[in-house]
């Protein structure tokens, strides 16, 4: 199906979510589900950088995901680390920046050594960036943001007059990714557990009861057709927005 360049997204950001509820369904250990889920990852990104959007942010690991069981996070870690290998040739052919937001440094040398290897490796791409969150938290991000700008205040580097909405925003760590227009989140759980809490103020959200697993292209652009169709206020009425054109 066709999706209208003028009304597309620039910036997408999906919470994965259902890979162990989809592998229980079928009697399969969970981590079948993450690895099911990997196959997703591959086919969201191939369409998203066809179809033309901008920037992809995958919420592909959280902070509070350290709490599972042992098992469960060295089992994702090792995942993380066979994707990011994996998929080395598709980012580098089809021109994407890899860029990953979360507290990084938490990360095993296993998954970060090669991780920042491809960060690195495909920096200069430019069709479409695709933004990782790993040890991810929307709080934790705002609370570094503010710690590292108190950090400059005290420096005397800045005056507290000068943080702004507009400073806090280029010091976050997703300041260089376009405004997020549209976040999905999969499996039928209908809230945003800690994801891009500052991004996502004007974000539209998208929700569906598909497993993580199963989300491919069509459900993919289905997400996209129902953004076309949303009236993006700002604040503003419906009526001065068609009067603005
Ligand atoms: C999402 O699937 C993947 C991660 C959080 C890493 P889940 O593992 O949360 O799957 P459910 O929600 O238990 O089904
Ligand atoms: C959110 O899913 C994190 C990721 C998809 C990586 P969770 O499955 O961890 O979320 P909760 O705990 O159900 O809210
Ligand atoms: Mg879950």
């Amino acid at each position: 199906m066709p999706v209208d360049p003028t009304a597309l997204p620039r910036h997408v950001a999906i919470i994965m979510d259902g890979n162990g509820r989809w592998a229980q369904d079928k009697g399969l250990p969970r981590i079948e589900g993450h690895r099911r889920g990997a196959n997703a990852v591959h086919e969201v990104v191939r369409t998203a950088r066809e179809i033309g959007v901008k920037a992809l942010t995958l919420y592909a690991f959280s902070a509070q995901n350290w709490l599972r069981p042992p098992e469960e996070v060295a089992m994702l870690m090792r995942l993380l680390r066979e994707y990011v290998i994996a998929e080395r040739a598709e980012i580098m052919d089809n021109a994407i920046r890899l860029v990953a937001i979360g507290d990084l440094d938490r990360l095993p040398g296993l998954v970060r050594e090669p991780l920042e290897l491809l960060v690195s490796d495909s920096a200069g791409n430019q069709a479409m960036t695709l933004c990782l969150a790993l040890s991810y938290g929307g709080r934790e991000s705002i609370v570094a943001t503010s710690r590292a700008l108190c950090e400059a205040v005290k420096r005397g580097e800045l005056s507290p007059a000068d943080v702004t909405e507009g400073c806090f925003q280029s010091a976050m760590q997703t300041a260089d990714l376009p405004q997020l227009d549209l976040l999905i989140r999969t499996s039928g759980e209908v809230r945003l557990s800690n994801f891009l809490l500052w991004e996502s103020a004007y974000a539209e959200l998208y929700f569906t009861d598909t497993y993580w697993p199963e989300f491919g292209r069509d459900e993919f652009v289905r997400a996209l057709e129902s953004y076309r169709g949303r009236q993006r206020r700002f604040g503003r009425t419906g009526e001065q927005l068609r009067r603005l054109g």
